[in-house]
């Protein structure tokens, strides 16, 4: 069963930035797009767990900033020729309110 889990306001990331959400079961990123677009993916890359808050945010992407894999926002794929795929989770906005579902 899952949840939607409120974790702050939109207003509280920075366009092309990001900001994590602290869990026991591991940190969560989220990423605002500059088209204000909200994505929420593991704080973790699928090649060697860099941390993808850390990583630069163009268009639908994130490039980790250890080794420069790039994964689609949306789905968390990485951009071939890298092969993986980090954990994405859905994501509402309402009234600028982010809300993930856990
Ligand atoms: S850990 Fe992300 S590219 Fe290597």
């Amino acid at each position: 069963m899952s949840d939607w889990v409120e974790v702050g306001k939109r207003e509280e990331i920075p366009v092309l930035g990001s900001r994590i959400v602290r869990r026991k079961e591991g940190d969560i990123a989220l990423f605002r797009t500059e088209k204000d677009e909200v994505y929420a993916l593991d704080n973790k890359c699928p090649h060697e767990g860099g941390p993808l808050s850390e990583g630069i945010v163009h268009g639908c992407r994130i490039t980790c900033p250890l080794h420069n894999w790039v994964m689609e926002l949306d789905t968390g794929k990485a951009v071939a020729p890298d092969e993986g795929q980090a954990k994405t989770y859905r994501v509402k906005v309402e009234n600028g309110i982010i809300s993930v579902e856990l």
